[in-house]
């Protein structure tokens, strides 16, 4: 359909009609209007796969089998990658699948940026840098819409916390939010052609992200030039004059009372009060016309797509080989040969741990996820024995969340999630008992491999860490396994920073990697049998301690609800080199099996420089 034909369709609707598309009527979906050939419109969650279907009006899981999918990278590992063709593959399959499932558009990519290591959901983003997180999201936005599938980029702006998310006011001056918080959302926008952006629960400089004029109406659409639509984080707005006026299109939200959503009933009075004008209305409209115009929602041939094809498999091995960061080979323990060794032990939760259910709105029904100790059993068969000792208790129970969290994390903001201590003396115990059986295994294997690190109790939407420490007494076990195990290997698996001061000076052989998808443990096998060399590189800083992060000075807002950014632009390396403070990894650090050497002088350098172009 032309553009212009869209002001005829907008010329035919009804008041009413016209409020049904621009509010929730189901928890991801908005109203349709039949008679004039306009579908609803149906999202779904991102930025992990395509996430499982929940009942209309309620925070149950349809409970069927037909929404296993893929399950890919997180868009930390993505953003180690340094790859944009692996970003672009890998944007591909999620809008594939997500139109293979029927959606109209994926909630992702996050693009916050990482102002604090501590952020529950920094492993949805793209790590701290403004630059690499541009170059990463623009191929990622291109690759999910090219399946006439939207992307939306989430959330602007400054969701640096998840801590009182929903209430909380960042004061940022506007050098840092140009320099810092916008240039992924600019680039997403002006060069990935996002088709929508999500606004953020927090306040920026004093009104909500989800009706914030500035950040809205001036940046986004008269700055940027951003022609698609805003649709609210769910359960964001918080005034029906602000959101008309202030540049949002769509409001959703979490509870089931949709008809008195703020641009509901309440929206329709006013206009036809005549205190808000209709053409207001008829701008959002417009903006979500103009998107799924562009699906081609309202007429033309829509892609079908599909989900869970074999080949796409291979792709996101790739993309999780590529991913995972060689941090220390001191004594170059790796790549391990397998003809050589007969019987291995992996001490650690995370590897035998299935992690995509977890971390809020990310979680996936993965169609399968690969395990470290499956993907070592993939890839050396029958002639080695693989010994597992999970080495330290965790409470996670298969990672089954309590039914009607996502509307229950706004009301009581993060307390319900921290379940951390509740079974401290069966932790305990059971921890003593774990520990003393992987002490014992430790002396007899040929190799041993600590695959230890976070997991989605930690990398969380709704709750972010109080510590960078390792949780579960992992520092004393890593510690006691290195003084039996000199040639330990170390594997980190986490979403976000964790401080490693504790043992990371005594382990010669150190390696990180993510929530790294279906195949990520095989990758990690792949990565550490020396089949693929080693390529990650950190998209953020590994610091050595919580004190020498950006940003501890504000920290992250308990109860004053008001965070200033005092560091500015001081986030990232930028913190680390201006004021000296030693990382243990800097951004963009990572190894790989080869040795390189640098020879000779300047002249000498500049002389291969010519030769190797
Ligand atoms: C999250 C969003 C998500 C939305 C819908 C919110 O809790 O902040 O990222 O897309 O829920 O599930």
């Amino acid at each position: 359909m032309k553009e212009n034909q869209l002001e005829e369709l907008i010329g035919i609707m009804t008041l009413d009609e016209k409020i049904g598309m621009i509010h929730g009527n189901q928890l991801f979906q908005t109203k349709g209007i039949e008679r004039l050939g306009i579908p609803p419109f149906i999202s779904s969650d991102g930025p992990m796969g395509c996430r499982m279907d929940y009942k209309p009006a309620s925070w149950q899981v349809i409970g069927q089998n037909y929404d296993y999918t893929s399950y890919l990278p997180s868009n930390t590992a993505l953003a180690a990658t340094w790859n944009p063709d692996i970003s672009y593959e890998t944007g591909k399959i999620l809008g594939k699948e997500a139109r293979g499932r029927g959606k109209d558009m994926i909630l992702a990519p996050g693009i916050n940026m990482m102002r604090t290591p501590l952020c529950g959901r920094s492993f949805e983003y793209m790590g701290e840098d403004p630059y690499l997180a541009a170059e990463m999201v623009v191929p990622l936005i291109q690759g999910i819409q090219e399946n006439d599938i939207a992307a939306c980029v989430k959330h602007f702006a400054v969701n640096s916390q998840e801590t009182n998310r929903t209430t909380v006011n960042a004061i940022v001056d506007e050098r840092t939010l140009q320099e810092i918080y916008f240039p992924a959302f600019k680039a997403a926008v002006q060069k990935g052609k996002a088709a929508a952006v999500m606004g953020a629960y927090n306040k920026l400089n004093g009104s909500y992200c989800c009706h914030n004029d500035y950040l809205l109406n001036e940046v986004l659409r008269k700055d940027w030039g951003f022609d698609g639509f805003v649709i609210s984080d769910w359960g964001g707005v918080k005034d029906t004059v602000e959101a008309a006026f202030h540049g949002l299109d769509m409001e959703m939200s979490v509870t089931d009372n949709f008809d008195e959503y703020y641009m509901a009933a309440p929206l329709k009075k006013l206009v036809e009060e005549g205190k808000i004008p209709e053409n207001i209305i008829n701008d959002k409209v417009r903006n979500i016309l103009r998107v799924m115009n562009r699906l081609n929602m309202l007429d033309g041939e829509r892609k079908a797509d599909s989900y869970n094809d074999t080949e796409d498999r291979i792709q996101l091995r790739k993309a999780a080989e590529e991913s995972i960061v060689l941090l220390k080979n001191k004594q170059n323990i790796l790549p391990l040969d397998e003809k050589k060794i007969k019987h291995i032990l992996i001490v650690g939760d995370n590897g035998d741990r299935l992690h995509a259910l977890g971390g809020g709105s990310a979680e996936i029904k993965a169609l399968y996820e690969i395990s470290p100790l499956l993907g070592m059993h993939m890839l050396l068969g029958g002639n080695v024995t693989i010994q597992y000792e999970p080495g330290y208790y965790t409470s996670v129970v298969g990672n089954v969340w309590d039914e009607g969290w996502q509307a229950n994390s706004l009301e009581e903001d993060s307390a319900f999630w921290n379940r951390e201590d509740s079974k401290n003396s069966e932790r305990a115990e059971k921890n003593r008992e774990y520990r003393q059986k992987a002490l014992d295994a430790a002396k007899n294997a040929d190799v041993v491999i600590y695959i230890g690190g976070l997991n989605h109790d930690y990398d969380v939407e709704g709750m972010d860490r109080r510590s960078l420490k390792l949780p579960y007494g992992q520092d004393t076990l890593i510690l006691d396994l290195l003084s039996v195990r000199k040639d330990l290997i170390v594997v980190m698996m986490t979403g976000s920073p964790v401080d490693m001061s504790a043992w990371l000076d005594k382990t010669d052989t150190l390696v990180q990697t993510w929530y790294n998808g279906m195949e990520g443990g095989y990758a990690l096998a792949e990565i550490l049998f020396g089949k693929v060399n080693p390529s990650g590189k950190l998209p953020e800083t590994f610091p050595m301690t919580l004190a020498d992060t950006p940003a501890c000075q504000s920290g992250i807002s308990q109860d004053d609800k008001e965070i200033i950014y005092t560091e500015g632009v001081f986030i990232g390396y930028r913190h680390y080199d201006s004021n000296h403070i030693k990382p243990a990894f800097p951004f963009g650090f990572g190894l790989s099996y080869t040795d390189f050497s640098v020879t000779g002088g300047k002249s000498d350098w500049n002389r291969q420089k010519r030769h190797f172009r």
